[in-house]
């Protein structure tokens, strides 16, 4: 028989029409399965309680459009939000169905460090549940701080794995007036190393002496997302650098923002800024005006070189992965649509005050800790010429005692260097007095800069550790155990 040609039109009709339904059931098939596409999960705590359970396990996640198979809390990129106030209990039934061991790090709760709390030596295996349980402190300060992996050598392929949330102190800086009535946005900053099949991909020694950077750039999971803003109020974002090594240079097209809190807390008074760096591991708090005169804002990431390997390192690896450490072009992050609003916004200024801070006086003890790398079993990243050995206390300090740390970076790449429990202030950099007075747990040292910063050991005792926060130097070695003894006490 013999086929004319409409016949065969009609047929081919028929069979594309026949694929196209098919893809339309498959696409809905796997809608089902996109866990992220359901409400991001919020826990609040109630009573003076938060009680949550997260599963650790790998999911396949819908980014813009394609399945990524991700490592999520509950099925989430990025993770659930928790939210607490000073003097709540924390109950955390948590589950691990990833293929590796695991364990959860709160990063920038004040907590104890040791136990079923903030424990960065807690081993949780595959398919087995533990359950976290602490008190935050009667006067810690409100803050935006996060949770993620923290086990020594698989941190950075589970943070860059989407394993991040954010932990959010709710407190005074919330309760001012002028900042409770701007509208609240939180933005999650991560980059996925995604394969064409949306696979993560296994990163090469280079790129991960770099830190590892991915190319799918997301906030809170989705690309380029649109938040809006009624003309004549105020945008409060939360912004977290929840990436393994990516640095974050953002702007607002150079229209002035404020900055009202950095990783430990709200600062004395807001800042007008136009520029706003946050390494991996940092948060800050900006307040955004909607102005009459435009009618959207685009939040940027601009370049920002971080340092590299040099020639050699750029030859070996030809342009590939390393070629786009650089970060060298700008990337539109999200959308801010402005509207005209019909009420009558007779717009208030930010207040004066936020927050009293008081510096941190002279130190009992001072030290200097010298960031580089170099040989140690292959190459490997060193503070003061040692790779992180599990066993070894570093650093042994006193309770209630205030220490300036001196953190010199000899090496060629800048490391954002982090220390958990107890926030610090930076004092100076390059010795040019630091400006502003403010809490933080992660500084960037640059390469060749020598930052100094003083800290206090307040309420808890016991092992806990510093570390650069692009997880890749950690996961190499660039950690160091820190033991904090009571008074009276001396091991020494
Ligand atoms: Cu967010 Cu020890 O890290
Ligand atoms: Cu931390
Ligand atoms: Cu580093």
């Amino acid at each position: 028989m013999k086929i004319n040609r409409r016949q065969l039109l009609n047929l081919t009709l028929f069979a594309t029409t026949a694929i196209i339904i098919k893809n339309l059931q498959q696409n809905s098939n796997q809608d089902t399965l996109w866990a992220n596409e359901l409400k991001p999960q919020i826990y609040k705590s109630k009573n003076g309680l938060l009680e949550v359970e997260l599963i650790a396990q790998e999911t396949p996640v819908n980014i813009d459009g394609k399945t990524a198979y991700l490592l999520t809390y509950n099925g989430q990129i990025p993770a659930p939000r928790l939210e607490a106030i000073a003097g709540d209990k924390v109950k955390i039934k948590f589950t691990n169905k990833l293929a590796q061991p695991t364990n959860i790090h709160y990063h920038g709760l004040h907590i104890s460090p040791t136990g079923n709390a903030d424990n960065a030596f807690l081993e949780i295996q595959p398919n087995q549940t533990f359950n976290y349980e602490f008190t935050i402190p009667d006067n810690h300060p409100s803050m935006t701080a996060w949770y993620h992996p923290h086990l020594h050598g698989y941190t950075a392929q589970q943070l860059s794995g989407g394993l991040a949330g954010l932990f959010i102190i709710k407190g005074e800086l919330d309760d001012i007036p002028e900042i409770n009535s701007a509208k609240e946005e939180f933005i999650v900053l991560q980059d996925f190393p995604l394969d064409n099949n949306g696979r993560l991909t296994d990163s090469r020694m280079m790129s991960l002496m770099m830190g590892r950077e991915g190319d799918v750039i997301t906030v809170n999971g989705e690309i380029k997302p649109q938040i809006s803003l009624n003309k004549g109020e105020w945008l409060r974002l939360r912004i977290l650098n929840a990436s393994t090594s990516r640095f974050y240079n953002l702007s607002l097209d150079d229209n002035p923002f404020y900055l009202i809190a950095t990783d430990g807390g709200a600062i004395a008074s807001p800042q007008e800024m136009t520029r706003l760096l946050l390494t991996p591991g940092q948060r800050a708090e900006i307040m955004i005006k909607g102005e009459n005169k435009q009618s959207s804002l685009k939040l940027i990431n601009l370049p920002y070189n971080r340092g590299g390997m040099g020639m050699m390192g750029n030859r070996m690896m030809g342009g590939g992965m390393m070629g786009r450490r650089n970060n060298n072009s700008s990337q539109i992050l999200a959308t801010i649509n402005l509207n005209q609003s019909n009420q009558n916004n007779q717009s208030v200024s930010l207040p004066n005050q936020l927050n009293t801070i008081t510096a941190l006086p002279s130190p009992n003890q001072v030290r200097s800790f010298t960031l580089n790398h170099g040989m140690a079993n292959g190459m490997a990243f060193l503070i003061n010429g040692k790779s992180y050995n599990h066993q070894r206390i570093d650093t042994e300090v006193k309770l209630n005692t205030v220490e300036e740390w001196e953190l010199i970076n000899t090496g060629i790449m800048d490391h954002p260097f982090h220390i958990h429990v107890n926030s610090f202030q930076v004092i100076s950099r390059n010795d040019i007095p630091e400006n502003l007075l403010a809490w933080r747990d992660t500084v960037l040292v640059k390469r060749g800069e020598r930052v100094k910063i003083r800290i206090r050991f307040d309420d808890f005792t016991g092992k806990t550790v510093y570390h650069c926060h692009i997880l890749d130097h950690e996961d190499l070695g660039m950690m160091g155990n820190l033991q904090i003894n009571s008074v009276g006490v001396n091991s020494e």
